[in-house]
């Protein structure tokens, strides 16, 4: 059931994650699927409705960072991106805190747990009223069923989740529209394990260089799997036209007729922020199409670029 993102309803889905239950809701990047990150239970019931395996650990989401700093613990480089990006599109893998509430579940056994402070309005208000009356952590992941295109608005969950989820918070379109960037800070090296919502340039300014994790090394984080993210349909990247199957998404002013039999920009200004902002939603709507594949044109890797990129990527391996 979708409901409005209202004080009333907004209130009840506080009240569901206190009794153990899942609720889906928007974040500024995509719509999550959340449970009570100390309860195990709950947590278990998110991994049943995605279909997704076990051994994929779950980002707790807060309003409040005192909340995150007895799940986790801060180093300075955490304290100076937190303090820079909270609310926002980051994720943060750090080491435990002896003291963590987060269920073994959520992280999946692992000596790290992720944390994000997501920037929407009605998470924030939903977290803030769980963390009065429950734990005030929320685990979640994408509300999309494991692998597929991950949910902007919240039709899409209701499409890809029907009635596992019962209860669906909406707060309109997804603003960023790409998961939020993941940053390991466990070790001595910063190492970027997603890139996302959030351009790696801007985080790189503040603490130094990351290690970028190579195509082929032995995935840390299981998002790193070559195949994610993926549309129903065969995908073919930084194509020059389209054939007379296929629907064509665009990216920067279209001049020249290039063929497909439809076609989508993803932003006719060559911006690399709107085109993150449209890209699921558009790969969403040529999976409704009868088109055979999807090509798609080359995006810059620059900026949200490297996000895009990626996601195209892993939703074109076969
Ligand atoms: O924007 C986002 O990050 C969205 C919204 C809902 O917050 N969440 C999201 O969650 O994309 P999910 O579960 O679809 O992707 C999180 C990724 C997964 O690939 C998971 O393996 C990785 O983060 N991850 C989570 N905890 C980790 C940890 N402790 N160490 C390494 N990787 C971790
Ligand atoms: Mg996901």
């Amino acid at each position: 059931m979708i409901v409005p993102g209202e004080a009333a309803s907004i209130h009840e889905a506080a009240r569901l994650l206190a009794t153990g239950d899942i609720v889906a809701f928007p974040t500024e990047t995509v719509y999550a699927l959340g449970a009570d990150a100390a309860n195990a239970d709950a947590v278990a019931k998110i991994f049943a409705a995605k279909d997704r395996p076990h051994f994929n650990p779950l980002i707790s989401h807060a309003a409040d960072i005192g909340l995150l700093r007895t799940e986790v613990l801060f180093d300075d480089r955490a304290e100076l991106l937190a303090a820079h990006f909270w609310p926002g599109p980051l994720t943060l893998v750090l080491n435990k805190h002896p003291l963590a509430r987060g269920a073994r579940i959520t992280n999946a056994g692992l000596p790290s747990i992720s944390v994000r402070i997501p920037a929407h309005p009605v998470a924030l208000v939903m977290l803030e009223e769980f963390a009065r009356i429950g734990s005030g952590l929320v685990a979640a992941p994408s509300a999309n069923r494991s692998n597929m295109l991950s949910p902007t608005t919240a039709q899409h969950v209701a499409e890809s989740l029907g009635r596992r989820v019962p209860f669906i918070l909406d707060g309109g379109r997804t603003c960023i529209g790409v998961e939020s960037t993941i940053i390991d800070l466990t070790g001595e090296i910063a190492r970027v394990l997603r890139p996302g919502g959030l351009a790696l340039e801007r985080i790189e300014a503040l603490i130094g260089p990351c290690a970028r994790v190579a195509p082929g090394d032995k995935p840390i984080a299981p998002g790193m799997l070559a195949r994610h993210y993926a549309p129903k349909k065969p995908m073919r990247l930084n194509a020059t036209h389209a054939t007379d199957d296929e629907a064509f998404l665009l990216f920067g002013p279209a001049t020249a007729n290039l063929g497909g039999r439809l076609r989508l920009n993803l932003s006719e200004s060559g911006d690399t922020v709107e085109a993150a902002a449209n890209l699921f939603d558009h790969l969403h709507r040529l999976e409704l199409t009868d088109v055979a594949a999807i090509a798609v044109m080359p995006i810059p890797d620059i900026g949200l670029g490297v996000a895009i990129n990626d996601r195209l990527r892993r939703g074109a391996t076969p």
